[in-house]
């Protein structure tokens, strides 16, 4: 293989780009909008690097046809994006916004009139803070709340998206969010941690069964986060450190998905799931998604440590180990996707797989009118080789989508790495196309071929 063209993908291959609500929306208390827990969690001085929040972020809600403009303008042909929740559920149940479900309203609408297909996220890390005052997701509820806002919007939207994910990525908000505390919101340890992972695991197919009841031709899927987990050295205790981080990151919510249970054999702590666990639980983590969203940016590099409760295990960071990091700080590893996809192909009965998000964070800055973002279209460029190399060799691979479409919110980081293909100046909310987008334009287009680097 010495070039990839768009059509050796094949003519079905769903070309697209992703964003989140929380991340761009803005216009956190407008129209009835309810506060969700990242508006809340962003308020607490030393939460958000230099206290940024996204109270505004790109202000997609008042932009967005502008955004789906570029992006028609680029031949982009998908988008994913997320409904914030609490603009629609300002409780999370019960009453209504109707000027939150109307402007979901139009943003499909206006995709739909510019031959862009709607893929929406269901939940995208912006719980109603209404919610999180009964425990969030560590009240067992959170599996009829979250059904309630999915029939809602499903009955509203159904009729012009047949394209919707669950849960973005557990693993990150849960950890995150329930054991770390770096994100929203902001809570530390095991006894949040393990409600909190087993009623998502829960609701990732519970949600499944309700969408296909209520009609059994849509696609839908749910998204995880995967990185490949190298050990440090091959001696055992390393060795083990990598298979203890690769459960926790890679297994622990797609197994129970995929009928095999929690990785307990590799995780022992999860024995203390015990009291969360209701009888038939078991049976009911499993369901048959038509596809599955593989989100996946970098790798790590584990070595053992005593010292790390729990996982006795560390992550060795890019810097340490003298290797190309991004403005993440995530080593940059553009053939990651290839690894992840051969991985998970090797399940028995994997259905279709997704790249529902992939990208490359960098300082860009404006020169002279530009971006030369030379490391995205770099990155964008090897991925794309994987992600073909991985389909070459057999990988039911369908879509793929880069995160993100403009530059945006990005959580505990707040706004210095920026991930668009699209500039965003905040001081006046201007887009700027960064070069980058025209590659990735030309490549929709069939304009250009990639070459093996
Ligand atoms: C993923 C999140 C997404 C974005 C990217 C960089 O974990 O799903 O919202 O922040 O990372």
């Amino acid at each position: 293989m010495s070039e990839i063209k768009r059509g050796d993908f094949g003519k079905d291959f769903d070309w697209g780009v992703s964003s989140s609500a929380y991340q761009t929306e803005g216009a956190y208390n407008v129209d009835g909008k309810g506060l969700s827990i990242w508006d809340v969690f962003t308020a607490k001085k030393g939460s958000v690097k230099a206290n940024q929040h996204a109270f505004n972020a790109t202000d997609f809600y008042h932009r967005y046809k502008q955004d789906l403009f570029l992006m028609h303008a680029l031949s982009i042909q998908n988008f994913r994006f997320s409904l914030s929740w609490p603009r629609i559920l300002p409780n999370g149940v019960g009453e209504k916004n109707q000027k939150g479900l109307d402007f979901y309203d139009r943003l499909i609408d206006e995709c739909l009139d510019l031959g862009i297909t709607p893929w929406i996220t269901l939940y995208h890390w912006d719980l109603p803070q209404a919610l999180q005052n009964k425990g969030g997701w560590e009240n067992r509820d959170i599996i009829n709340w979250i059904g309630e806002y999915a029939e809602l919007v499903f009955k509203k939207y159904g009729d012009r998206v047949n394209n919707w994910m669950m849960l973005n990525e557990p693993a990150a908000f849960t950890g995150l969010g329930y054991f770390l505390g770096i994100h929203a919101p902001g809570l530390k340890g095991l006894k949040h941690f393990l409600p909190a992972m087993h009623h998502a695991v829960l609701a990732q197919a519970s949600l499944g069964r309700l969408f296909r009841s209520m009609n059994s031709d849509v696609n839908i899927g749910t998204t995880f986060s995967f990185s490949p987990v190298d050990s440090v050295s091959d001696r055992d205790r390393d060795v083990k450190a990598a298979e203890r981080v690769d459960a926790l990151l890679n297994r622990l919510f797609i197994e129970p998905l995929l009928g095999k249970g929690y990785p307990a054999e590799s995780l022992s702590f999860l024995n203390r799931l015990e009291k969360y666990i209701y009888p038939d639980d078991l049976s009911l983590l499993k369901f048959d998604f038509n596809f599955i969203g593989v989100q996946t940016y970098s790798r790590e590099v584990v070595g053992h440590a005593w010292l790390t409760p729990l996982i006795h295990a560390k992550l060795i960071s890019p810097r340490k180990r003298n290797v190309r990091q991004t403005a993440m700080r995530w080593e940059y590893y553009p053939k990651g996707i290839y690894r992840i996809l051969k991985r998970l192909n090797n399940y028995p009965d994997m259905p279709e797989l997704i790249v529902t998000e992939t990208g490359i964070a960098l300082k860009d800055q404006i020169e002279f009118g530009s971006i030369k973002d030379v490391d995205r279209s770099k990155f964008l460029k090897e991925s794309l080789i994987a992600l073909r190399k991985a389909q070459q060799e057999g990988v039911k691979v369908g879509g793929y989508f880069y995160w993100s479409f403009t530059d945006n919110f990005e959580w505990a980081e707040g706004y210095s790495p920026r991930f668009g293909l699209v500039y965003i100046d905040y001081s006046n909310q201007k887009r700027i196309l960064k070069n980058s987008a025209y590659i990735f334009q030309k490549f929709l287009e069939d304009q250009i071929s990639i070459h093996q680097i």
